[in-house]
């Protein structure tokens, strides 16, 4: 067996890892005891800041195969032939909880996929669910923190979550798929992935399609009732990943897409860009367009699962943005907290790091690096400026140029919501397809944490109930007096 030397961390050979150096057998230690200082001070800093919010998650590599050639709405190099297999790495996670809270948490699931393209990273950073509780990223904060603890008493609150749902109801729709049986899926192999947001494909015509991402377990939907979650394991959803792939049972996902046409956007009775509300399958359709596989597992869950950094920004040549105002916010929000969380030059981490040639003239920086992955060229001591005269100079090329998108003729530049004050029909839409045992769980979950409010709060959440579907009110009620 080879001898494995105990090593500083610059590599000197260590000969005693388990005495300082003290003065004899019971005296103090000395000054030159640089050794186990290294050791104290590095354990100082082994924590980074938890992400704000999403903090607690688990994370796998995996395959991306497309089975449907998407060459017509988009240049995407990943999208192109049938059969193309890309790399992934995707994260799961809960949203309000800090690192060490429950996997069983009623909460959305976060569900991000790094694909690792040769035209750069493509990060589809979505949830479990195919709308969100608001339409403008200003009023996010605020939302976070009536889903985080109480101020005061740092213990999770329901009745700031429920005062802020009572004054928002444009959150009806969201709130109704957090409470029904899906609040809690059984584990992260049992749930769907979904884009949420609208997204714009754009192909080499110069034609631009709005398009939403939508990724259908191939396990099925398994979900926990409330008093099974109450009962489970705080890490039994991580568990359950890691132990499936280590045993060879690679989770899949069917990913679907819906497109609409620009002309189809400007003539849709919703906004098709108002992140509280989905498209109707009936109206467009979900296309099948590949398979999504996990099948290997993290080395180290630090160095790759908390350090990776997921941005809704990273687009490639033939993706990009749409109108949806929160997903703008998002456009700016993820790169602003991975330098904060991760540091400045974290697309260097392996994890984060292309798989391609990275060529720009950004420069140094806490922990800049050569190279991070074979053929890069972060950090070289070449021209550290753009124009120059130097063969080689990395030069943008006009060909990935995106076309314009479309905005509102003549519009004017204010402070406008969307003028779309139907937060019910949708909402009610979802109720009048579940089960007898659905909408009983429903109004039971609901009245959990309804039942803590003062009455205010009860009645306007019934008042958007009952807009939704009386019956939907009728029996939170009945749940609220039981
Ligand atoms: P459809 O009947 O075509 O689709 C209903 C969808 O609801 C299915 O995708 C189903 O997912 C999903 N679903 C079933 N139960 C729940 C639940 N408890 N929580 C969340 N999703 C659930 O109808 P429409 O397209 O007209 O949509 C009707 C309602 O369904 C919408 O208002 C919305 O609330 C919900 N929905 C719609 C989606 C869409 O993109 N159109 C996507 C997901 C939900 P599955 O196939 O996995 O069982
Ligand atoms: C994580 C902001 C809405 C999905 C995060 C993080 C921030 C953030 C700051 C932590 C990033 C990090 O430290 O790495 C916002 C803002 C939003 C918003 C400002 C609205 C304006 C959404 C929506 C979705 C979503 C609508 C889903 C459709 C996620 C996911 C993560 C995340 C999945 C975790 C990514 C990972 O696994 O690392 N968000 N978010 N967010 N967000 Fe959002």
């Amino acid at each position: 067996m080879t001898k494995t030397i105990l090593t500083t961390s610059a590599g000197a050979p260590v000969a005693d890892d388990d005495n300082s150096i003290s003065v004899g057998p019971r005296g103090p230690l000395t000054y030159d005891n640089h050794y186990t200082f290294e050791k104290l001070a590095h354990f100082n800093r082994e924590r980074i800041p938890e992400r704000v919010v999403h903090a607690r998650g688990t994370g796998a590599y995996g395959t991306f195969t497309l089975t449907k050639s998407l060459k017509d709405l988009t240049i995407a190099d990943f999208l192109q032939n049938e059969g193309k297999r890309t790399e992934v790495f995707v994260r799961f996670s809960t949203v309000g909880g800090g690192q060490d809270s429950h996997d069983y948490a009623r909460d959305p699931r976060g569900f991000a996929v790094k694909f690792y393209t040769k035209q750069g990273n493509y990060d589809m950073v979505g949830n479990n669910t195919p709308v969100f509780f608001l339409r403008d990223p200003s009023k996010f904060p605020d939302f976070i923190h009536s889903q985080k603890k109480n101020p005061r008493t740092n213990v999770p609150d329901p009745r700031m979550a429920y005062e802020f749902w009572a004054n928002y109801p444009q959150a009806l729709h969201q709130v109704t798929i957090l409470m029904s049986d899906r609040g809690i899926p059984a584990s992260y192999r049992n749930m769907n992935g979904y884009s949420s947001h609208t997204y714009s494909f754009w192909n080499d015509k110069g034609e631009r399609f709005w398009f939403k991402w939508h990724f259908k377990t191939n396990q099925g939907i398994k979900t926990l009732r409330a008093e099974e979650a109450a009962v489970a394991d705080p890490h039994g959803a991580q568990q359950d990943l890691v132990e499936a792939i280590d045993r060879g049972d690679f989770p899949s996902w069917t990913a679907k897409i819906q497109i609409m046409t620009e002309q189809q956007a400007r003539d849709a009775e919703i906004n098709p860009f108002d992140l509280t509300k989905v498209w109707p399958h009936d109206e467009f359709p979900l296309v099948e367009v590949g398979q999504l596989e996990l099948n290997r597992n993290v080395d180290n869950y630090f160095a790759e699962t908390e350090q990776a950094a997921f941005a809704p920004s990273n687009f490639v040549p033939g993706i990009s943005s749409s109108p949806d105002k929160m997903l703008q916010g998002r456009l700016l929000a993820y790169q602003d907290a991975h330098r904060y969380r991760v540091g400045v030059n974290y697309n260097q981490l392996p994890v984060n790091a292309a798989k391609c040639p990275v060529n720009h003239y950004q420069r140094d920086g806490a922990m800049a690096g050569l190279s991070p992955a074979g053929g890069n060229h972060h950090q070289t001591s070449g021209a550290n400026y753009f124009p120059n005269d130097r063969d080689n100079a990395p030069k943008p090329d006009t060909s990935v140029a995106e076309p314009a998108m479309p905005v509102e003729a003549g519009a004017w530049l204010d402070r406008f919501d969307t003028g779309q004050d139907d937060h019910y029909t949708q909402a009610g839409n979802l109720f009048r397809i579940m089960s007898e045992d659905q909408k009983q769980q429903l109004a039971d979950n609901i009245a959990g944490g309804l039942g803590q409010c003062d009455a205010s709060i009860q009645q306007r959440m019934l008042a958007q109930f009952e807009k939704a579907d009386p019956d939907y009110a009728a029996r939170v009620a009945a749940a609220l007096k039981a």
